[in-house]
């Protein structure tokens, strides 16, 4: 199994380029299951979860194509050819559990296996199951299988739901079914998280009526139909806040390419109260810290537009070498503090108590031998080991290549002394 070693590498200088989203592209390629023609997506991420999506759609019959290295998928569902989505392939991934809403709604039944996904929480579908049955569905578990049907197995019918905590997929999942359903539907209490606004970009393009994305109200006006289109996906806003804190430890001055401070904006004001420098440029953001010391400031994850969960652990990394002492709360998931321990191997002080973090700076880590445990978790070692006395060696590093392309050389190209071995 693969590894990656960094070692502390000075200041990192360049530019790094920003990928598209893996969570917006997690939601847009089954939202193409609501179409039976072609629909091209561009600006796609090289990840290993759009690689296990793509196997998800393929063995519903859904033809996926990758095209220009991996950064354009045509996918088309002309002819679907079962409505089973499969333990085997969804127990890999969480986010496969947005096929559930769009192939309800195109083919009048899914049987769709309960997700696995990331070791950080319990991570139910009742948010999901309860919004979908608001549109008519009738849903049953058997055999650790979510059966769902149609009225009749005919369109799913309008109606108005509110969730009782703003779901990012649950919300995706009554959008897309919404879509296809006989009347208007009204999604109270939604997410707002911009891979939504990405997603209902992308389904007005195939010509649905949606508006309020973006909002804690959306409305969806059915249609019988939704045809082709082509949509570029929008950029990792998470990938993105991840790279801004490589030069915030290690150091320098980095272009974050296509990076979009507005997506970003409660982790980017976090940043700059702990003394970090951010500014636009024409083609991104520039990020270097002002001091050689970076100041303690307290997190509280939160739903969008607050701290995204997605970046607690990376942040975490950043304040085990801050000049104070630091609180993160974490509310969106229980059980996601798995990278604490791996930062105290390397000497970070950190105390751990329910959903609060308390983290005591230290000068400087020292590198270790450290184990991945989830995709950010395992991020956040990286960032770490970047400014750690030594070397890094993190372990499991497919949770990796699950949300960040080309980790490696985007870092070694900025001057970090990084390199994944056997
Ligand atoms: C999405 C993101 C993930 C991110 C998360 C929160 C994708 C592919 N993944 O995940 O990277 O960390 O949003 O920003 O977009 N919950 C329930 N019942 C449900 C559904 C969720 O209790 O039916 C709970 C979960 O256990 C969790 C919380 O709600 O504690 C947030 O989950 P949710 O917003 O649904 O996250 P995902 O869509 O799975």
């Amino acid at each position: 199994m693969d590894s990656i070693i960094v070692e502390d590498s000075g200041p990192l200088n360049g530019k790094i380029p920003i990928a598209g989203a893996k969570n917006a592209c997690l939601t847009l390629m089954p939202a193409t299951l609501l179409s039976d023609e072609p629909v091209t997506l561009t600006n796609a991420p090289r990840l290993s979860d759009i690689g296990t999506m793509s196997l998800l759609l393929q063995s519903l019959g859904v033809e996926v194509e990758t095209l220009n290295e991996g950064l354009v998928l045509a996918l088309s569902s002309h002819a679907l050819k079962t409505t089973r989505a499969d333990y085997d392939i969804v127990r890999k991934m969480r986010a496969s559990n947005l096929v559930l809403g769009p192939l309800l709604a195109r083919a009048g039944e899914a049987i769709v296996s309960l997700p696995g996904g990331c070791a950080i929480g319990a991570r139910p579908m009742d948010l999901h199951i309860s919004a979908l049955r608001a549109l008519g569905a009738e849903i049953e578990l058997k055999d650790g299988y979510l059966h769902a049907m149609t009225p009749n197995k005919g369109r799913l019918v309008g109606g108005t739901h509110k969730l009782k905590f703003a779901s990012v997929g649950a919300t995706e999942n009554f959008i897309m079914a919404a879509c296809l359903a006989k009347g208007r539907s009204q999604l109270k209490n939604a997410a707002m998280e911009p891979e939504i606004v990405d997603l209902v970009k992308c389904l007005k393009s195939m010509g649905a009526n949606i508006s309020g994305e973006g909002t804690k109200t959306i409305t969806i006006n059915g249609v019988e139909k939704l045809q082709g289109a082509t949509h570029s996906v929008v950029m990792d806003r998470i990938e993105l806040g991840t790279y801004m804190l490589a030069p915030v430890i290690a150091g320098g001055e980095v272009e974050l390419v296509g990076g979009q401070m507005e997506l970003l904006e409660a982790f980017c004001k976090k940043l700059t109260e702990a003394g970090v420098e951010i500014s636009e440029t024409a083609n991104g953001l520039k990020v270097k810290r002002k001091l050689d010391t970076i100041n303690a400031v307290d997190v509280t994850t939160a739903v969008y537009p607050g701290f995204p969960t997605d970046l607690q652990a990376q942040m975490m990394a950043l304040m085990c070498t801050s000049s104070g002492v630091s609180t993160l709360e974490e509310t969106i998931f229980e059980n996601r503090f798995m990278h604490a321990p791996e930062l105290m191997r390397m000497g970070a002080q950190i105390d751990v108590q329910g959903g609060i973090a308390r983290v005591k700076g230290v000068p400087k880590l020292k590198g270790a031998q450290v184990m991945a445990t989830d995709l950010r978790a395992s991020v956040s070692l990286i960032l770490a080991g970047l400014a750690a006395q030594g070397k890094t060696k993190v372990s499991r590093v497919y949770h990796l290549d699950r949300g960040y392309e080309k980790l490696v050389e985007k870092l070694e190209n900025v001057g970090a002394k990084i390199e994944r071995v056997r």
